[in-house]
């Protein structure tokens, strides 16, 4: 079983529907074989990462840097998972209301550390709109379609 993790933090209505696009686009009717775990970041754990074989982070921007959800679940998982997860494809999303770069590039130097490897641009929203649950839909389905290999 190939699985995609998706590992979010979700404060409120406008970022759940960026999470509910994101798992949309990771179950397009084109993908085949491939399961999405959605995980949120305060209970997701060293097994949900070891048993999954590519990643999505979602966080909102928080004091110019990564949720402490998002932040906690690195804390927790990141040692454990060093060299295990080498390699595996990766894609992150993140939401705030005027300045996302701290925390998209936080996310980024984590998963660079693990030596995951970028499947798509990180995606930055301000505003909830058509274009970035279309952004969202697509992140998730390009994802997938990088496990469906
Ligand atoms: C304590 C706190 C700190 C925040 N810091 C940032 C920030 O540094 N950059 C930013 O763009 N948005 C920031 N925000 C906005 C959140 O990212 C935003 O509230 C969250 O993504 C949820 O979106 P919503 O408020 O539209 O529902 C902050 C919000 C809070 C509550």
């Amino acid at each position: 079983m190939t699985v995609l993790l998706v590992v979010h933090h979700t404060p409120s209505p406008p970022t759940r529907e960026l999470l509910e696009a994101v798992l949309a686009g990771a179950a397009d009717p084109g993908i085949e074989g491939v399961t999405v775990r959605s995980v949120p970041a305060l209970g997701a754990t060293v097994p949900d990462v070891l048993e999954a074989d590519g990643y999505l982070f979602g966080t909102s921007a928080n004091f110019g840097y990564m949720s402490g959800a998002l932040k906690h679940f690195f804390d927790t998982t990141y040692y454990t998972c060093l060299d295990a997860v080498a390699g595996r494809p990766y894609g992150l999303w993140v939401h705030g209301n005027n300045d996302t770069a701290g925390a998209a590039t936080a996310v980024q130097k984590i998963a660079t550390g693990w030596g995951l490897e970028k499947a798509a641009a990180g995606l930055e929203v301000t505003a909830v709109d058509k274009a970035a649950r279309d952004a969202c839909y697509e992140l998730g389905g390009t994802l997938a379609a990088t496990l469906m290999g």
